[in-house]
């Protein structure tokens, strides 16, 4: 009986969607669109069919605002033609548009003024929060607690949400083997295993369970593909790495989050086999719509339809554009290139009308998911953007997430945790007291100075004597998304203080490293040390006292070979959003026992860059005989880095122990204890890493294939279990197919890559 009605239903929408079909009325498309009932498959038809070439058009148009900048300006990107162009129908979503006033500004023109009243969507980089910042996507990767990865992007998705934003150009899954990149930062780091869960994990958590909820946003697996492997680490520069690399490391998290069900991809600045990627008819068109069915849009990165000029594949823009539709771009950001060439290449039969068809499905097909044609306002609630932004529930997850990303590298002479009373405390160097530094450099919307610093941090502490001096600073002049920033301090004239401060106390407490806006876009470095006269500033201080903990705030990893040497107690402390302060004074005194380790390798020396743990063992990995030099090796540097990947230390201790391994049929089950062996409670990071010994295609040293967090209360012991499927056995040939080789497979299971603890099983 409900059939039936349900049936007569459908049926009299399909007889008004035909009569809407004869008269174009505007009208009567909206409550079309607005039925729940009618599968949005049938809704997108029925609107296209609507829709002239240039309304298509529009849609696969999206404009920067007319406030944030996140990239170089075009010339004709002036305000006027921008309006004058969204009362057309010509722009199908803007970026860089936030708050619900503004936004609510222009939605209003596209659906009142528009002939069709197509909602735009609208497009922000939410990378690790909107208002109130997590720490950078590098620092939460450290974590490896999925749950709580997923969680910072709930919230950022929420806070933004309220803003009226509802799509985010993240995450970054780019797998980055060179500090030098600037961008690192954005990153899970150097492991496509670990990158894809952490890439799922953000996935589910901006995009939620459904969509069309107020407060789960549209998510943007970028840049694709291979931008991670830009050349020498300079931002933007040329790509050129070999087919299992590209199947192997970079394409694994992309396709993850395919499966974690992303609805839009960004394509990336650079080319690939002497392609830029937004012209890649292989990348995105091949691989991304055949291959892997992504049924999304793909947007381009800033202007890069344009860069395809300066690239020399592009003649010109209308060449540009030509390429791009073509290839399987779907929309233009900020390149002028559709809005302005594509109808005229259209009718010249340069570019068929069904690939904008194809392209304006895709982009329709998000909106009605997100369920703007229902309601084109649900994103714009003034109350609840009040209500919501800064929320204390930000704050708090935010605090949590810092503490997890926190890494100890080192910790001799128990330095760590610091007494609670009774001490003599200096606290030396300018980002100590920096409030804007920790909020990194993705954080367009975040309020200047808001950050906790390490100083009102510690000073909550107040059993202990608290000292602060400067030191020196870390950069000078102007600091922000846009301007290049200078490293090159060179006054030394706060030492002096720092040694009186440092001579005075119990402990002395120096936060150094890189400014938030010394990484992230267009942030490439070839010098990995402290910034500007930081690392004499610690020398001259250690010369004073060596009872010193290093505090590190930075994008990416950095080379601190003295430090490493002569600095008892090390904490890498990225850079970590809104509550920096109040996690790294909860780390230090204690009352939070660390358990972050690297998602990247720590380099020695940049010449040993890239420098990543699952690395080839080449034909001559071995020292051939006493002082002979024909081997893989440095005459001047060891190969290994300074601190390896997977590794990090906690205030208690693990032991890894009984490690056994079960054939089921092919399945390898992987059983080990686990055992606190240190007087405090703790969580621990198992790590298993397999190495396929071998195979047709030459196989990495060691790989991730599985990692559990466990938390352990002192002598506690915990069985912990891995079952090993052909999923994390095999790999992608050269011909891009997943295959499964029999033979003897390693294991090894342990804290950190480098772990010895090993077993072997056979794979029949
Ligand atoms: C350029 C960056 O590469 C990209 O990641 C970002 O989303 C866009 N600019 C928009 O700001």
């Amino acid at each position: 009986m409900r059939k039936k009605s349900s049936n007569i239903f459908i049926l009299s929408v399909i007889l008004l969607l035909m009569a809407c079909m004869k008269t174009g009325n505007k009208k009567e498309l909206a409550i079309i669109n607005k039925a729940p009932s009618v599968f949005i498959k049938e809704k997108v038809n029925n609107l296209l069919s609507q829709m002239t070439l240039e309304e298509k058009i529009g849609q696969m148009n999206q404009y920067n605002g007319f406030w944030d900048v996140t990239g170089p300006s075009p010339k004709d990107g002036d305000a006027a033609k921008k309006y004058e162009h969204l009362k057309k129908g010509w722009v199908g979503s803007m970026l860089n548009v936030r708050g619900v006033k503004n936004i609510r500004a222009v939605q209003k023109i596209a659906i009142e003024d528009t002939r069709l009243g197509i909602p735009l969507i609208i497009g922000f980089d939410v990378i690790h929060g909107y208002k109130t910042l997590s720490p950078i996507p590098l620092a939460e990767a450290a974590s490896w607690d999925l749950d709580a990865i997923k969680k910072s992007a709930q919230m950022a998705a929420e806070e933004a949400a309220s803003a009226g934003i509802n799509w985010t150009f993240a995450p970054m899954v780019d797998i980055s083997r060179d500090a030098r990149w600037g961008r690192a930062m954005e990153g899970a780091g150097e492991d496509p295993y670990l990158g894809s869960k952490i890439a799922i994990a953000r996935v589910e958590g901006f995009q939620g369970d459904d969509l069309s909820k107020h407060h789960t946003i549209v998510a943007c697996a970028k840049h694709f593909a291979g931008y991670g492997f830009s050349e020498s680490g300079r931002d933007y520069n040329t790509v050129d790495i070999g087919t299992s690399t590209l199947y192997n490391i970079v394409f694994p998290p992309f396709q993850a989050t395919i499966d974690a069900g992303v609805k839009t991809f960004m394509n990336s600045f650079n080319e690939l086999n002497g392609i830029p990627a937004t012209g890649n008819t292989y990348l995105q068109r091949d691989i991304l719509k055949e291959k892997w069915n992504f049924d999304g849009f793909v947007v381009s990165d800033w202007g890069s339809m344009t860069e395809m000029i300066a690239h020399g594949h592009a003649k010109d823009l209308k060449h540009a554009a030509e390429i791009s539709a073509n290839a399987g771009s779907d929309m233009d950001m900020e390149s002028y290139a559709y809005v302005n060439e594509l109808a005229n290449l259209v009718r010249e039969g340069k570019v068929k009308e069904n690939l904008i068809d194809d392209a304006a499905r895709r982009i329709l097909t998000v909106k009605f998911e997100l369920g703007l044609f229902e309601d084109p306002y649900k994103y714009l609630d003034e109350k609840r953007e009040k209500e919501t932004i800064g929320n204390q529930k930000f704050h708090k997850a935010s605090l949590e997430m810092a503490k997890k990303s926190i890494v100890l590298l080192k910790n001799k002479k128990n330095l760590l945790p610091l007494k609670k009373k009774g001490q003599k405390i200096a606290l030396i160097g300018a980002l100590a007291t920096d409030k804007t530094s920790p909020l990194g450099n993705w954080r367009i919307a975040a309020e200047d100075n808001s950050a906790v610093s390490v100083l009102e941090g510690m000073q909550k502490y107040k059993g202990n004597k608290l000292t602060y001096s400067k030191g020196a600073d870390v950069s000078i002049g102007k600091t922000d998304f846009i301007t290049e920033v200078k490293l090159n301090v060179s006054d030394k004239s706060g030492f002096k203080k720092a040694i009186a401060v440092a001579k005075k106390a119990d402990v002395v407490v120096m936060v150094l490293g890189e400014h938030g806006f010394q990484s992230g876009e267009g942030r490439s470095r070839t010098e990995l040390g402290l910034p500007g006269v930081q690392q004499e500033l610690l020398e001259t201080v250690f010369k004073v006292n060596k009872n010193i903990v290093l505090v590190l705030n930075n994008g990416r990893p950095l080379t601190i070979n003295w430090a490493d040497k002569n600095i008892p107690a090390i904490v890498e402390a990225w850079q970590l959003g809104s509550q920096s302060g109040n996690a790294i004074a909860e780390v230090l005194y204690g009352d939070y026992n660390p358990s972050g380790k690297l998602p990247m390798s720590f380099p020695r020396n940049v010449g040993q860059i890239p420098i990543y743990y699952n690395y080839k063992n080449t034909g001559r990995p071995n020292l051939p005989g006493p002082d002979v030099v024909f081997w893989s090796h440095y005459q001047d540097e060891k190969n290994t880095p300074l601190y390896p990947f997977g590794y990090g230390l906690s205030y208690t201790t693990f032991r890894y122990s009984n490690l056994k391994t079960t054939m089921l049929d092919k399945k390898v089950k992987v059983s080990f204890d686990l055992t606190n062996t240190g007087h405090l409670k703790g969580k621990e990071v198992a790590q298993l890493y397999v190495r396929d010994l071998v195979a047709s295609i030459t196989r990495p040293v060691r790989e991730l294939k599985g990692f559990e967090l466990v938390e352990l209360k002192s002598k506690e012991t915990k069985k912990i279990e891995f079952t090993l499927t052909n999923k994390e056995l095999g790999f992608y040939n050269n011909s891009g197919k997943f295959i499964v080789e029999p033979g003897s497979f390693k294991i090894f299971i342990g804290g950190s890559s480098t772990t010895s603890l090993e077993t072997q099983v056979e794979l029949k």
